[in-house]
């Protein structure tokens, strides 16, 4: 049986994403696939802003590369009205090439988001997420009721995808222990299908 590279591939400006990504990641590894963390730097509105070459801290820039090479994705966003934030559309607005090439076909993918409010837009923004992998040809896996926390969770994570709601304190260690494990069941259910996809 040969392993699997899951992509976990986020934006993130005050961590609470980059929180579920962790458990995300932690998940994909103990299906037995490898987890490769990625992130995207901001966007400016002013289009003369030098990019930054490489992050102050934690995981590296996704490259065009890194989504070719990956075997199943878990992409992640902050909730912006309702919406995936800017800097994530704008890598996926770059992968033309791979779309043409259909490199991301029969590959497996789940979305994950923080917000502020338990209300405002986590459901919307997985969805907009989901919707350019749809068009890549993946194979959408969300989170089933089998797992106990969808019924239990008065915070985040649905059978959409992994979810937290942060409040408007952000601490770290935030995530309720409901959010964490959907977070986990989430990473370990699309390791499992890479892994799965991946052998025939
Ligand atoms: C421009 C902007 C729009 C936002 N829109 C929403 C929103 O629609 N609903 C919500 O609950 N929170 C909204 N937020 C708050 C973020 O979703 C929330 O702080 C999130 O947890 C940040 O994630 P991060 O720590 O990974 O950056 C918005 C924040 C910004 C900056």
């Amino acid at each position: 049986m040969i392993s699997a590279k899951v992509l976990v591939l986020y934006y993130s400006r005050t961590d609470s994403t980059a929180e579920l990504a962790r458990h995300i990641a932690r998940g994909i590894e103990a299906a037995g696939a490898e987890a490769v963390v990625r992130t995207v730097p901001s966007v400016s509105p002013n289009a003369a802003a030098p990019a930054e070459p490489i992050p102050p801290s934690g995981p590296p820039y996704a490259t065009p590369d890194d989504l070719r090479s990956c075997d199943g994705l878990l992409l992640g966003s902050p909730t912006r009205f309702g919406n995936m934030a800017a800097p994530l559309k704008f890598f996926l607005e770059q992968t033309s090439d791979i779309w043409l090439s259909g490199q991301l076909v029969d590959k497996p993918a789940g979305v994950f988001t923080s917000s502020t409010s338990a209300h405002g837009g986590q459901e919307s923004t997985l969805l907009t997420m989901i919707l350019p992998l749809i068009h890549h040809g993946m194979i959408w896996a969300g989170v089933p009721y089998t797992l106990n926390d969808l019924f239990e969770t008065d915070t985040g994570g649905g059978p959409y995808g992994a979810s937290h709601v942060a409040g408007s304190q952000r601490t770290e260690g935030s995530l309720s222990d409901d959010e964490a494990r959907i977070a986990h069941a989430l990473g370990q259910r699309v390791g499992h299908l890479a892994i799965k996809l991946r052998n025939g």
